[in-house]
């Protein structure tokens, strides 16, 4: 056992005990446009820690049943790479991905560049109301993006008008990160899994940490975005992320589709099975 291994266990246990809650800090920029930024985001989603989290929102996408989506938006969609691993998941979905950075949708366009099933946009989430008029969705995917928000109230109201994007069998699925209980917490994993690309990347990443919101937050929201039914998860014994799907779906009890390959070693390997077992999968 590596000492790596231990201060991981300290961390899990500390957020599953501690009665203390760290107040949310909003992220200070909404849009991604240093390139300093998107460059460590590209390689933490490419090789890092990150694309462990696109492992899981792939197995997660897997489990449940979406019922072949003929479209889907992705919001937020960043660097395109995990834009790609859902194009792989769905290849016959036609998907949106729309995100307010031109710079972030530039590096997108080459992420991308080989799945014939994606078209790019750049769009403030906030006018897809205005930009798709009347045009609903089969599926909309939004990770990592919730926590952008400047606050309950505007996350509420976008949950309430992303639910009207949907088709009548459409399905909204959130993946967020929660913010950890102290602030040594959120330190710990930015010096953890976000301090090999620089220091732009490293301080967004904190940013993020700290501006996620809690579980007890998340419910909130999404109580007074008034939706009929949803399921809000997180992993079992890791305070670390949650994800929300509206309206509430079933857990299959094989996965069917054909998931996007993932090649994890060392760390990468034990964060996914960790998490994957965590989070019930
Ligand atoms: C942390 S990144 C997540 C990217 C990707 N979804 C992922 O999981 O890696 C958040 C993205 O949301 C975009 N974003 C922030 N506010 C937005 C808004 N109001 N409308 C559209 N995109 C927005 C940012 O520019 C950034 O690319």
């Amino acid at each position: 056992m590596d000492k790596l291994f231990f201060k991981k266990t300290y961390h899990i246990i500390v957020q599953r005990v501690s009665k203390q809650r760290l107040h949310r800090r909003p992220e200070p920029e909404s849009s991604i446009d240093d390139q300093e930024i998107i460059k460590g985001n590209l390689n933490d989603g490419l090789n890092g820690s990150l694309a462990v989290v696109y492992g899981i929102i792939s197995t997660i996408l897997d489990r449940y049943d979406f019922d072949n989506p003929r479209n889907a938006l992705d919001i937020g969609t960043g660097t395109g790479v995990l834009l790609a691993k859902l194009a792989q998941l769905f290849p016959e979905t036609s998907f949106t991905g729309i995100d307010i950075s031109q710079a972030m949708l530039e590096i997108a366009q080459e992420t991308t560049k080989k799945y014939k099933n994606i078209y790019l946009m750049l769009c403030n989430l906030h006018n897809l109301k205005a930009t798709f008029d009347g045009k609903t969705f089969d599926l909309i995917t939004w990770s990592l993006g919730l926590h952008h928000l400047k606050n309950n109230e505007e996350a509420s109201k976008t949950i309430s008008m992303l639910t009207d994007l949907l088709s009548p069998r459409g399905r909204l699925f959130i993946f967020d990160i929660e913010r950890p209980k102290t602030l040594s917490g959120a330190r710990f994993l930015a010096d953890t899994f976000n301090n090999k690309y620089g220091y732009p990347y490293y301080q967004d990443s904190l940013n993020s940490y700290l501006a996620a919101f809690s579980y007890q937050e998340m419910e909130e929201i999404i109580k007074a975005a008034s939706v009929k039914t949803y399921l809000h998860k997180r992993p079992f014994f890791i305070n670390i992320f949650q994800y929300v799907i509206i309206p509430g779906a079933r857990i299959k009890p094989k996965a069917q589709r054909h998931r996007p390959e993932f090649h994890y070693q060392g760390n990468q390997l034990f964060d996914y099975k960790l998490l994957k077992l965590a989070f019930g999968l």
